[in-house]
């Protein structure tokens, strides 16, 4: 079995961040989102892992490399254009070849990992297996109906009157019998060649398509707010180990600090991590957060956010709390006159101010 990770894409729902860098490689608690679908694949007995790789591809080429320390044997597939999910498998055929594959969205995240799918289809034998989970709001999924005995009846792409709630989640896994589908269905109305109209395909002609339904957590990182959570739900699980110095600072519950970081004077509420060589003073961090290598942070109160690499805050007078920061940020107060906002910020960018 081979693997297939999708990390192509335009991810517009978390511009700015995805105008410089592939939202596959925003850090959930200070590791890329794409790493935990690299190491699921692994976990799950495979070696042989495609990246379907976009505009980014230079970066996450130079994040994943050859796979090596991952265990994982690693081909970059360029796509042109993001033409789809199903067209992501076109072009894969040839790396894929004859062999079953799961393909995993590379800005998905699942608590159970990907094993106990990749076994449930080496038992049963379908010609796809996809995964549901119940949702609250099936209008902004793709929405799977089964049959009185479990089997996919049909696939709705953000149904308008769902009849169902199980929403498609972004692992599937395949048989070579997808390409023909892939091959035959045609554009949708937003131009791109559709997972689900390709499993469709595949249920018209007669195919078994199984679905198996995912108990534990699972989450899509294209926005903002679900980047968040994924990281409220990693560092939920994330246990104590501090590396750096600290003076004067107190830290509560699970607490992780990377090495060469100096504290003085903060307070660190868990669950949260720090990376290396950050510098923070006079400050408190809350839970749920996340503050990657190289930040510096004085006089400030930062809760439930993720800062990116080497960004600087300090004095902001007010706590921040559900924010996303970039890379190489500045936030600061500024003592010029006259006392006014002071604002460089990049394309479809979002700012609350007080
Ligand atoms: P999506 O999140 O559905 O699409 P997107 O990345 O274009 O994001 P947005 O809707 O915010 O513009 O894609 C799911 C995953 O699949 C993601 O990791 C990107 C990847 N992908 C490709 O590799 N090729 C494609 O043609 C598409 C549409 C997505």
């Amino acid at each position: 079995m081979k693997g297939l990770i999708l990390s192509g894409g335009a991810g517009t729902r978390l511009r700015p961040i995805t105008h410089t860098s592939a939202k596959q490689l925003v850090p959930v608690a200070n590791k890329p989102v794409l790493f935990y679908g690299l190491e699921a694949l692994r976990a799950a007995g495979i070696v042989d892992v495609g990246i379907v790789v976009g505009e980014t591809h230079a970066e996450i080429e130079a994040a994943v490399g050859d796979g090596a320390r991952f265990g994982l044997r690693v081909t970059y597939i360029p796509q042109e254009a993001p033409l789809g999910l199903a067209h992501a498998v076109l072009i894969s055929e040839p790396y894929l070849g004859d062999s079953p594959f799961v393909m995993y969205l590379g800005d998905n995240l699942l608590k159970e990992g990907v094993t106990r799918f990749v076994e449930r289809f080496a038992e049963s034998g379908p010609d796809a297996l996809i995964l549901l989970q119940q949702v609250t709001d099936p209008s902004s999924y793709g929405i799977a109906e089964l049959d009185p005995d479990g089997r996919v009846a049909r696939l709705v792409e953000k149904p308008k009157e769902p009849r169902s709630d199980l929403a498609l989640v972004g692992v599937y896994l395949f048989t070579p019998a997808v390409f023909e589908s892939v091959k035959t269905i045609s554009p949708s109305s937003r131009n791109e060649l559709e997972i689900t109209d390709a499993i469709q395909h595949m249920i018209d002609r007669g195919l078994r398509v199984e679905s198996h339904r995912v108990t534990g957590w699972w989450k899509d990182t294209g926005k903002l707010e679900d980047m968040l959570e994924a990281n409220r739900l990693i560092l939920g699980t994330i246990e104590s180990d501090v590396r750096g110095e600290l003076h004067q600072t107190t830290i509560e519950g699970a607490v992780s600090i990377g090495a060469d970081s100096v504290l003085e004077r903060c307070t660190v509420r868990g669950p949260a991590v720090i990376g290396e060589r950050c510098v923070l003073r006079d400050t408190f961090i809350g839970p749920y957060t996340a503050i990657s290598d190289g930040v510096t942070i004085e006089e400030a109160e930062i809760e439930h956010s993720i800062v990116l690499a080497n960004s600087r805050i300090s004095r902001l007078g007010a706590r921040m709390t559900d924010s996303l920061i970039g890379r190489d940020c500045v936030i600061a107060r500024s003592d010029g006159r006259p006392v006014a906002y002071r604002f460089m910020v990049g394309d479809s960018s979002q700012i609350g101010i007080l």
